[in-house]
């Protein structure tokens, strides 16, 4: 371990060695620490890190003003939509998928390094869970999911296969997710093929380009974005570990999505026969404001221009069919081929620029106080995972329904939308739909039968009742009825258990079968 003489040379030369004015003061356990914290962080990066974020700052707030001239719709030959294709086409997709899950070059990435700051918990955002009859964790969900998918694919093509899970941790999450996932015997999936890695820190910065202190001992720092995850592939030699296994084909997703499909195989199918390198999923976006970030075009390259970077003005912009213009809507769900996360690590990754968020960050002061600020005081930078789309030689982007693929939990119930009880009424209303398809009936206590379909809403009744009634999980569904992914993966294989029965209420089919829980 380097010396307190080391480590202070090193943040002269960064201009930061601030960081270490109470170190005298110090018991020695603590000092180690900030020292351990301090060693890796190199002068030349620290002092670019500080200088670029104080600029950053320092430029005009918003987007840039010509955004909206640079700005283009994805052009329709690169979006392949599932609403809008035939049956025939679909099964095409899924069994391409379903054939190279089988060959086992799929793997799922999970980018779990976030801090869940908006949800308010102090634990992941994975373990969390929404109220489920089953209490499943999100964790438990996805593991889920993965196993029913190598199942099918094994199931089609007579074979056993794998699809391991990637999942990029921070400081923050790496902990307590390995834990999490040790009590939970890996959810019953093999711990060889779930390859947990922890992404970079970096210091959050005053405006005047000093890197802040938020305790004496500890310099206050923050995940690098889920871009880390570039650097953090290379850091941990995850492409490597995918090339001894055979991966071709990767899909990256955020921790938050209820309804995420792990290695969906029509999306992996699609992008595989279109020759792409790089794809996302989208869903057409709910209303102008939805925090969702727009795959688009600038300057005629694909990209994904952020929620908090639109203005309002183009965000509300309609194509002469009254829909918007910038209608894209970004979940976070990403297919690339292993070679072109190479080719990214190796070249493409210093060229990614941060972004800059202006955020309350608790500091120490000179006397060594602790103060909480009441305005922003400290810029955190991050890349962003979509911003390699632009070095994507094939780009494609594939819509699917909302209501099948998107309801993410990002806040508190103390917010009015993308909250747990939207998520847990999503993913109930999408478990009640499948019922209803594979042919069940409900009756209430008094053995009423509960209505055959959800209600539809016209246009008019959004637009009276706020946009938020349009999104996923708005309304209570019919009926409790929680299908474990085990079971089913996107609403197949239902019949047998379903079928011609009538059933009261909330419910349970899972692995051992069907359960109603009021008996
Ligand atoms: C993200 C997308 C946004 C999209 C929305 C859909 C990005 C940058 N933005 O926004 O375009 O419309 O999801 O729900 O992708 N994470 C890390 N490390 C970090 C920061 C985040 O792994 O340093 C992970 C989080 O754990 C999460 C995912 O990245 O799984 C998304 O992060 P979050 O900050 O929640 O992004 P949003 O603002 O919701």
């Amino acid at each position: 371990m380097a010396s307190e003489q080391d480590v202070r040379a090193r943040l002269q030369r960064a201009g930061q060695e601030h960081l270490l004015r109470f170190c005298a003061e110090l018991a020695p356990g603590p000092r180690a620490a900030l020292l351990a914290e301090l060693e890796p962080l190199e002068p030349e990066a620290l002092r670019e890190h500080c200088q670029r974020a104080a600029a950053a700052c320092a430029g005009p707030p918003g987007p840039p003003p010509d955004l909206a001239e640079r700005l283009q719709p994805l052009p329709p030959e690169r979006v392949g939509s599932v609403s809008r294709s035939d049956p025939e086409t679909r099964r095409l997709w899924e069994e391409e998928g379903f054939h190279q899950i089988a060959l086992n070059k799929v793997a799922v990435l999970l980018l779990a390094g976030g801090q869940g700051t908006r949800l308010g918990v102090t634990y992941p955002k994975g373990m969390y869970q929404v109220g489920l009859p089953s209490q499943k964790t999100l964790y438990q969900l996805q593991a889920e999911r993965i196993r029913r998918v190598e199942q099918l694919a094994g199931e089609r093509h007579g074979t056993h296969c794998t699809v391991p899970w990637y999942i990029m941790t921070s400081e923050f999450t790496l902990g307590p997710t390995a834990t999490f996932f040790k009590e939970h015997d890996f959810f019953h999936l093999d711990p060889d093929n779930v390859v947990m890695f922890e992404q970079r820190m970096l210091p959050a910065v005053a405006f005047d380009g000093r890197a802040i202190l938020e305790r004496k001992d500890k310099v206050a720092m923050a995940p690098d974005g889920n871009g880390g995850l570039y650097c953090a592939l290379a850091d941990h030699q995850i492409l490597e570990d995918m090339g001894r296994r055979g991966v071709e084909f990767v899909h990256v997703y955020c921790v938050d999505n209820i309804l995420a499909r792990l290695a969906d195989p029509a999306f992996i199918g699609f992008c595989v026969l279109q020759g792409a390198d790089c794809g996302a999923k989208v869903v057409e976006k709910a209303y102008p404001e939805e925090p969702v970030g727009v795959v688009c075009q600038v300057d005629g390259v694909p990209q994904v221009v952020e929620y908090s970077e639109i203005s309002p003005e183009v965000a509300s912009l309609r194509g002469p069919d009254g829909v918007l213009l910038y209608n894209a809507g970004n979940i976070c769900n990403h297919f690339f081929t292993r070679s072109f996360l190479q080719v990214v690590t190796r070249e493409f990754e210093p060229l990614l620029k941060p972004h800059v968020a202006v955020k309350k960050v608790p500091y120490v002061d000179e006397e060594g106080n602790l103060v909480k600020p009441l305005k922003p005081n400290g810029i955190k930078m991050e890349k962003f995972v979509f911003d390699v789309f632009q070095f994507a030689e094939n780009f494609v982007a594939f819509e699917v329904p909302r209501e099948e693929e998107f309801a993410p939990l990002k806040n508190a119930d103390s917010a009015d939308r993308d909250n747990p009880t939207m998520a847990r009424r999503a993913l109930l209303t999408q478990h009640y739909r499948w019922a209803r398809q594979a042919g069940a009936c409900f009756v209430d206590a008094c053995g009423a039968r509960l209505p055959e379909l959800l209600r539809v809403h016209t246009p008019e009744q959004i637009l009276t009742s706020g946009p938020a009634l349009s999104l996923s999980g708005s309304e209570e569904p019919p009926a409790v009825c929680e299908i474990s992914p085990l079971v089913s993966y996107s609403g197949e294989g239902l019949e047998v258990y379903l079928q011609g029965r009538e059933f009261q209420s909330p419910l349970i089919l899972d692995e051992n079968g069907v359960r109603e829980l009021q008996s």
